[in-house]
């Protein structure tokens, strides 16, 4: 089994979508193994992405991340990580295919409804930002 973090990010939070990617999350055979909803700080969002920290979307990424509250969740499958890509899409709402999380709920490129780790890795690293402080 490999783990992988989802995070409902502000967006979708504030515009009620928390509860249908949730259940999307079980439908598609996920095991939520922690959950719990919260308020980035600034520092914990500029943590989270700090592989993206030279980059020049940076600023207004963390300023995102920590405008509102998300609900963050470590989910356990088989192949979890690139089937939570899959459920969710490209990164650009826009080019995501039909009926993934972000064509669904996302509204840009920056505001994007969720996240999804990108190796089983980072998958258990950033569990651990979230679940082991
Ligand atoms: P995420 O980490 O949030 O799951 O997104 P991702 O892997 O699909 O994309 P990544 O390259 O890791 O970028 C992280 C987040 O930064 C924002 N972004 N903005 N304005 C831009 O050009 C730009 N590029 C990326 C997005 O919110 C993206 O999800
Ligand atoms: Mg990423």
């Amino acid at each position: 089994m490999e783990t992988t973090l989802a995070i409902v990010k502000p967006d979708a939070y504030k515009n009620g979508h928390a509860g249908k990617i949730i259940d999307r999350i079980i439908e598609e055979g996920f095991t939520i193994e922690e959950m719990k909803q919260l308020l980035m700080t600034k520092e914990k969002a500029e943590g989270f992405y700090a592989v993206h920290k030279e980059r020049p979307f940076f600023s207004e990424l963390v300023d995102f991340m920590s405008s509102g509250k998300c609900v963050v969740l470590s989910l356990k499958r088989e192949n979890a990580v690139a089937k939570w890509r899959e459920v969710i899409g490209a990164t650009n709402p826009e080019e995501a295919d039909k009926g993934t999380v972000r064509a669904l709920y996302g509204t840009n490129t920056g505001n994007n409804a969720v996240h999804g780790s990108d190796s089983a890795e980072n998958g258990i690293i950033e569990s651990n930002y979230f679940f082991k402080e």
